[in-house]
């Protein structure tokens, strides 16, 4: 296991302890600390206790105690390597086995961030300097800039060398975070004329910086080298201070730049963050879903920006985020829109920015503008493309409405979306890819499978079904219970269903799967019975889902907040309640 040190420091400093036991465990605050039932044996008084600031856990019933490798070990029942590799994973952090003892080294890296984000703060603050000038000429207020640490690079060659060297740091540290530089032998900063926007993890720890040139020239932004702290893919900027207020409004905004951000953050809107100069990546999407899965995207209305724009809600859309684009209506960017317009207006267009289906069917009709019978057909093998990606409830409505918009049958749309699912050449985009040679009724339930058979031999059901219609996940499922569901509501669930003509307006597969739930689903005699076992298992599920949410939210509780035990009392509280809700359903079963 040698040789893993960096990513178990970055996991141990990424993954606090009291997030990770406690999406599993329900925690109640006791002082300092947080207290639950231990999950490693039988237990009815809590005695297993959670140290946020020690970051270990303790059973003073069973002994059991480790920090969060430690936990995810036992509790996941996993190597020491397999519990690296989870945390990695959830954390956005690469575990690769390769060489190590980098611990110390890191702190040291961190120690020199720390000291030189100090350092050209002060400088901000150096009377009559042209970073305050130039800055607060942009509109940033005093206490914004103490809130980002803002700071300034002034003009000479030597000011962060020499500063440093007296501090005592070695100048080939500095050069390889990309902090001096050294040409012929003469070492100097690299960070020269320019607003500092120093970068800080979810911990708290400076991990690297942006320098903004002081009016023009180039680089307009110059970053920080990758180093051993400081991987881009891996963060994303402001969220050390933004993830409070994404996680309490449930939906974070990301922007393209620092000055985006800054200036949101001022005005008011304080749910944002930027990904750090290139495009969002997997793993800055993870980060962000640990807050948040509602994401707005508000990236420039340039091609750059649409480009990214793009990219970003289909890997937002694959980490299952529920992501929105907004391109501003006024301004280059949020920056400017809302030094314009104010914090309401942007809000107002982060409540109208679009879906992804909505965006994609949107920059498609943009590449080909349905005038000529050509681009009409490419429009419309396109839409079909983006409409194979949506679940099968989203399928159905823009299959709707694009049929309707162009004035095309429904069916046409839909034999198109289902050809250009089975394509294998065609780009499969969506959070459930559809295996080649699979038959997409793969996923279909138990319970769908019930409750169709229950449909067609009790059609006065139809009703109280389609209250938990979310159950039809599938895709097969969802189109049969559309299609049994019109005609029932049309007659008021009193039709004698005509079985046959239902298969003929469902495709070949949905029709084969629909003969082989009447033929085979055993439901004769039972149908009481086993309908009301699928609605407790269906509320039971929903229950599960509205604890995970809550539970989740429990981590996101603020310590420094002054009603946070108030908050977690009530969190807790509902836990509990659903706990013994889930119980009395599961004696059901
Ligand atoms: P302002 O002009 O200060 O308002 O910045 P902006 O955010 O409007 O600039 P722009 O839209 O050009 O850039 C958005 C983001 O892209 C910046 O915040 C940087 O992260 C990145 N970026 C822009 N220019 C450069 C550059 O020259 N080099 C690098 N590495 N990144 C850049
Ligand atoms: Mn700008």
């Amino acid at each position: 296991m040698a040789g893993n040190n960096r990513a178990i420091e970055e996991i141990k400093s990424a993954a606090n302890i009291v997030d990770v036991i406690g999406r599993v465990v329900p925690l109640k605050r006791a002082g300092s600390n947080y207290k639950g039932c231990c999950p490693f044996h039988n237990e009815k008084t809590a005695s297993f206790v959670v140290s946020e600031s020690k970051q270990i856990f303790t059973c003073f019933g069973c002994e059991a105690t480790g920090d969060v490798i430690e936990f995810t070990k036992r509790y996941y029942n996993l190597d020491f390597k397999e519990a690296i590799e989870k945390l990695g994973k959830e954390y956005g952090i690469d575990v690769e086995f390769k060489s190590g003892g980098n611990a110390e080294k890191n702190k040291l890296l961190y120690e020199i961030n720390r000291e030189v984000a100090a350092f050209f703060m002060r400088a901000l603050y150096v009377p009559g300097n042209p970073g305050y000038k130039y800055i607060s000429g942009r509109g940033l207020k005093p206490e914004t800039l103490k809130a980002f640490g803002i700071g300034y690079a002034d003009e000479e060659w030597h000011s962060l060398r020499d500063h440093m060297r007296k501090k005592g740091y070695d100048d080939k540290t500095l050069i390889s975070l990309g902090l001096l530089s050294q040409k012929n032998g003469n070492v100097y900063d690299k960070y020269r004329n320019r607003i500092i926007f120093p970068i800080i993890n979810t911990s708290g720890k400076v991990i690297g910086f942006g320098g903004r040139i002081i009016g023009d020239g180039e680089p307009k932004y110059l970053n920080s080298d990758e180093s051993p702290i400081f991987q881009k893919k891996n963060n994303l900027y402001a969220l050390n201070l933004s993830r409070k207020f994404a996680g309490e409004q449930d939906c974070a905004i990301l922007v393209e730049g620092y000055m985006d951000v800054v200036s949101l953050y001022q005005s008011g809107v304080k749910n944002v963050a930027a990904s750090l100069g290139t495009a969002l990546t997997e793993n800055q999407a993870r980060l962000l879903k640990r807050y948040t899965k509602n994401v707005v995207l508000s990236y420039d209305a340039d091609n750059a920006g649409r480009k990214a724009a793009l990219r970003g809600i289909e890997i937002l859309h694959k980490e299952d985020c529920n992501v929105k684009v907004l391109h501003v209506s006024d301004g280059k960017d949020p920056d400017e829109f809302v030094k314009k317009n104010g914090p309401e207006a942007f809000r107002k267009e982060v409540a109208s920015a679009l879906n992804y289906a909505e965006y994609r069917l949107e920059d498609v009709k943009r590449t080909f503008p349905p005038g000529n019978d050509e681009n009409r057909l490419k429009y419309m093998k396109a839409a079909a493309d983006v409409i194979k990606s949506l679940s099968p409830v989203e399928q159905d409505i823009y299959i709707k409405k694009v049929a309707g918009e162009q004035g095309i049958s429904e069916g046409a749309l839909r034999r198109e979306v289902e050809q250009s699912a089975q394509e294998p050449t065609v780009k499969n985009y969506g959070p459930k890819k559809i295996p080649q040679k699979a038959k997409r009724d793969d996923n279909i339930t138990v319970i769908e499978r019930q409750l169709i058979k229950i449909l067609t031999v009790e059609p006065s059901t139809y009703k109280e079904i389609a209250k938990r219609k979310h159950v039809f996940a599938s895709s097969s499922g969802a189109n049969i219970f559309n299609a049994l569901y019109s005609r029932l509501s049309g007659s008021f669930g009193s039709e004698i269903l005509d079985v046959k003509a239902l298969a003929d307006g469902l495709s070949s597969e949905d029709a084969e799967i629909l003969k082989s739930i009447i033929e085979n689903e055993p439901v004769a005699g039972n149908v009481e019975k086993i309908l009301h076992q699928c609605f407790d298992t269906i509320a039971c599920k929903d229950l599960e889902r509205r604890r995970n949410e809550l539970t989740a939210r429990l981590d996101m509780i603020d310590n420094t907040d002054s009603s946070a035990d108030e908050k977690a009392r009530e969190i807790i509280e509902e836990i509990m309640f659903l706990n013994e809700e889930i119980s009395k359903l599961k004696t059901h079963f």
